[in-house]
């Protein structure tokens, strides 16, 4: 640990980023507090509230500002208000792009007690390896002959090498780790420059890793994969607009996408990650009350590994777990009529209890 404790900022966002954060913050607190680990949270009242009220969704030194801390966990960012294109490119892919947070872990399990749509019951566990910064969400493009017959739109998606290769040593890395399968989505049958070039990064990065069967898969034919047959699967590396869709489908397998957590992380480790769940402000239901804060949680508990306190990390993922096989405490995108700080009680109550010391 650091000296005084980790030190994380806290950016809540719109919507229901401002109900699922708190009791995943009241969650970490309670576990660290347990482990005898030292946390100190900042919280910054960034995005499109901020953005309406001052003209910026956040500071200019933004990034300067959250270099300084270990690590950031963020609610959501989004608001009917406000352009989407014009919130999300002015915080959080800015601060995915700015610490080179150049890979998205998005892990897809079915938890305890967690019934979901499919009908079978087999375990499903698996890691989309999610490429974060470049690929098809790209600055490259531009419309001509605005509000004319000939009005057009173009953009370019965008793989580098070193972005390719990064997540693809990542992805080998967690497959070596878990159950050595990795497949790759792919489109190189219908998008012939970029994608034939990740399929290309993908078998001579895979060279390095002979312990890791390989597959590669079109991204229509995985999507029906992660409905008919997701227990097979282990490790999916996907570009970033394929990770993105097969992550909310993976969750909404798995029961619902209010179960989604993620990691961005920059694979250098120069910068600090960034931990959000996969789902958005949710305007629909934001102030209600009832937003699942279980990905938030979750990806609370990928932040606490990540920094090393797997004994934080674990004992969050049992209170969740529990919560789930007990099932009389469940939001209503899980059948139940629970409130969101319901759960969150909940999760704190079901933790472990702390060790005597010595
Ligand atoms: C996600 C979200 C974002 C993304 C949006 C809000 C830009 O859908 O994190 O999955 O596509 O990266
Ligand atoms: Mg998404």
């Amino acid at each position: 640990m650091m000296p005084g404790g980790y030190r994380i900022a806290v950016v809540p966002g719109d919507g229901i980023g401002l109900e699922v954060v708190p009791p995943a913050v009241a969650l970490v607190d309670a576990a660290a507090t347990h482990r005898g680990v030292s946390l100190t949270w900042e919280r910054f009242d960034w995005g499109c509230d901020r953005y309406l009220r001052t003209g910026e969704f956040m500071p200019a030194d933004a990034l300067t500002i959250l270099a300084d801390y270990d690590a950031i966990l963020l609610g959501a960012v989004g608001d009917p208000r406000v352009p989407d294109h014009l919130s999300l490119w002015s915080l959080l892919i800015p601060i995915r792009r700015g610490f080179s947070q150049r890979v998205n872990l998005r892990p897809i399990r079915r938890l305890p007690g967690i019934g979901g749509p499919l009908r079978s019951e087999t375990p499903i566990d698996y890691v989309v390896v999610r490429e974060n910064v470049e690929g098809e969400y790209s600055e490259i493009g531009g419309r001509l002959y605005r509000d004319s017959d000939d009005e057009m739109a173009v953009q370019e998606s965008v793989f580098t090498r070193r972005g390719v290769e990064a997540v693809m040593e990542y992805a080998f890395g967690i497959a070596s780790s878990r159950r050595k399968t990795l497949v790759a989505a792919t489109k190189s049958n219908g998008i012939i420059h970029t994608m034939p070039f990740w399929d290309q990064v993908f078998d001579e990065v895979g060279e390095r890793f002979g312990d890791v069967t390989t597959r590669r898969v079109h991204i229509d034919a995985l999507a029906a994969e992660l409905v008919l047959r997701p227990s097979a699967l282990d490790v999916i590396v996907a570009s970033n607009l394929f990770g993105d869709i097969l992550s909310d489908l993976g969750a909404a397998v798995v029961g619902s996408i209010g179960l989604g957590p993620s990691a961005n992380i920059d694979p250098s480790g120069v910068h600090p990650g960034m931990f959000e769940p996969i789902h958005g402000s949710a305007p629909d239901i934001a102030g209600t009350g009832v937003a699942n804060p279980i990905a938030t949680c979750w990806s609370a508990a990928m932040m606490a590994e990540h920094l090393g306190e797997v004994g934080v990390a674990d004992d969050i993922m049992t209170a969740i777990e529990s919560v789930t096989t007990d099932g009389t405490v469940l939001t209503p995108d899980l059948g139940g009529t629970a409130t969101t700080a319901a759960v969150g009680e909940a999760l704190v109550s079901a933790l472990p209890r702390p060790r005597k010391p010595g």
